[in-house]
């Protein structure tokens, strides 16, 4: 794999930054290199694929015929895509999805396999060409750790144990047996495995303490062999319902022993209607209210994951317990004219900024989130990637997550932000956002959000030396890759200056940068 400051290389090209701007605002920023914190666990840039829409047939999987360039039934162009990002692990089959799949639909000739209907997404057929091989040899060949979510909703407990053996067993086991019989002769690695999901919604809606029940009993038989130190993550709340800290405290209490818990939220922006009724806001052509609502929701996750994790405390004071942040990202209305339930939308500028602040925020929770997946990789949600039949194009939030390589098991350091907020209709957000931390490469890297979209801001730090990196914006705040102009977002060179002996930098407008300080 590319390391990190090739990867920067590679994407360094020359198109201008935003236009004419307002007087830049004045912003403080001091890093403390004196008290490091724990590592930035690698996972939590990991990524969510979905059967929903076209993530994963279109998007993912063509098939070993299909005149998209291919290897072995994978797009290349994607292939080739998310190895340039590092992508850490990746989650699959579900989401709600994951609590109506038989695994055994899945294996086998693929001729054989049976054909479902995908009721949650869309209603559409579901054939099972993509199943546990077709997931598992693509971990392997992006270089990614597999998550592997499990059916508590509608299958019992023996059933996911025999997936668990079908995947792991290297013993002359009947399912270990069918494995080789079907093509793989050693055993998977998995990483993560989810016990369920969404328990208290699409995954069964259970009560808290139900659910804290049925993790005990599926956690029993859910194993893989030892050496593999496979985490099972306990199927969490949800921050977009009030009972989320209630429900963390079921888990933690009656859950049993848990390696891992996992917590969802979704940046949702909504508005009312003519007729009063709440919907979805676009992913494009909003306003300046609509992108800091939207950054405001971002920014919640702060407050989700401070008190998820008091509540983890209680039970868990060590910290041993990892936090999984296991689908976050932006939800809008789906694009106009797509297929129902396929929630398909456009990625902008504004996403890169969600996606900026949100791993901001997971490298301040380093001692506790340590796992976490983006939703989802390709053509749902808060895509890497937006793929139509041959094209492909990179979103802006695929930008950030290249961008943010070098964050990747770094060691973060506590960077304080001082200077004017950004004020919009009842919005009170911080202008610049920093994260700071220092590389696996010895370098000290810097990111910077500039939360404001009209007005650049001049940083000044407490650091010594030059700054050298890439930034991102464009000339709105919807700025975005279309399959016309897929190149219409993406990172430039960008420098910081020394003044006085320290680095000073000049932030575009509605901008992420990151650089190193040397
Ligand atoms: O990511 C889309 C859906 O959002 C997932 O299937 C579900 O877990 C969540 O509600």
């Amino acid at each position: 794999m590319k390391s990190s400051t090739s990867f920067l290389a590679t994407i360094v090209l020359a198109v201008g930054v935003a236009g004419a701007q307002t007087a830049p605002i004045a912003i403080r920023v001091d890093v403390d290199i004196a008290s490091p914190g724990p590592v930035i666990d690698r996972h939590v840039y990991g990524q969510f694929s979905e059967h929903l829409g076209t993530g994963i047939y279109g998007g993912i999987w063509v098939g070993p015929h299909s005149s998209i360039p291919n290897i072995n039934g994978y797009r290349r162009d994607v292939v080739e895509a998310l190895r340039r990002i590092h992508v850490p692990v990746l989650r699959w089959p579900g989401g709600c999805f994951a609590d109506l799949y038989d695994w055994r639909d899945g294996i086998g000739p693929p001729a054989s396999r049976p054909v479902r209907i995908n009721v949650h997404w869309g209603g559409v057929t579901e054939n099972n060409a993509f199943g546990t091989h077709e997931f598992l040899n693509f971990a392997e060949l992006i270089g990614t750790d597999a998550y592997v979510s499990g059916n508590v909703g509608s299958m019992n407990p023996y059933d996911m144990a025999q997936w668990l053996e079908y995947m792991t067993s290297d013993s002359a086991s009947s399912l270990a047996n069918e494995r080789r019989r079907n093509g793989r002769d050693k055993p998977w690695q998995i990483a993560y495995f989810g016990i369920g999901n969404e328990t208290w919604g699409c995954g069964g809606n259970m009560r808290a303490e139900y659910a804290a029940d049925v993790n005990r009993r599926y956690s029993t038989f859910v194993n893989a062999p030892a050496d593999m130190h496979m985490i099972k993550v306990a199927s969490g709340p949800t921050g977009s319902r009030p009972d989320v800290y209630d429900f963390a405290t079921a888990m933690m209490r009656d859950g049993g022993r848990l390696q891992a818990m996992s917590l969802h939220y979704y940046t949702a922006p909504m508005l009312t209607g003519s007729d009063g009724t709440r919907v979805r806001a676009p992913a494009t052509g909003f306003d300046a209210e609509q992108w800091a609502m939207t950054l405001s929701l971002a920014l919640h996750m702060d407050e989700l994951v401070t008190r998820t994790s008091a509540v983890m405390d209680q039970f868990d004071p060590d910290r041993k317990v990892i936090l999984a942040v296991d689908e976050w990202g932006s939800w809008y209305a789906q694009e106009p004219g797509t297929h129902p339930g396929f929630l398909y939308q456009q990625n902008t500028l504004r996403d890169a900024e969600v996606a900026a602040l949100t791993l901001d925020i997971f490298h301040r929770h380093s001692d506790r989130v340590k796992l976490a997946n983006i939703a989802q990789t390709i053509n749902v949600l808060q895509a890497m990637i937006l793929t139509d039949q041959q094209r492909m194009v990179l979103t802006p939030t695929y930008h950030v997550f290249g961008m943010y390589v070098p964050f990747q098991g770094a060691t973060p350091y506590p960077a304080r932000v001082t200077g004017p907020d950004y004020v919009l209709k009842g919005y009170t957000l911080p202008s610049v956002d920093v994260s700071a931390a220092r590389g696996t490469d010895g370098k000290l890297w810097l990111a910077l959000v500039n939360l404001n979209p009209d007005t650049p801001a001049h940083v000044t730090t407490n650091l010594d030396g030059t700054a050298h990196g890439l930034v991102l914006t464009g000339p709105a705040m919807d700025s975005h890759n279309t399959f016309d102009a897929p190149d219409a977002v993406h990172p430039v060179a960008f420098a910081g200056t020394n003044q006085g002996g320290r680095v000073v930098i000049d932030l575009p407008a509605r901008a992420v940068a990151v650089v190193a300080v040397d």
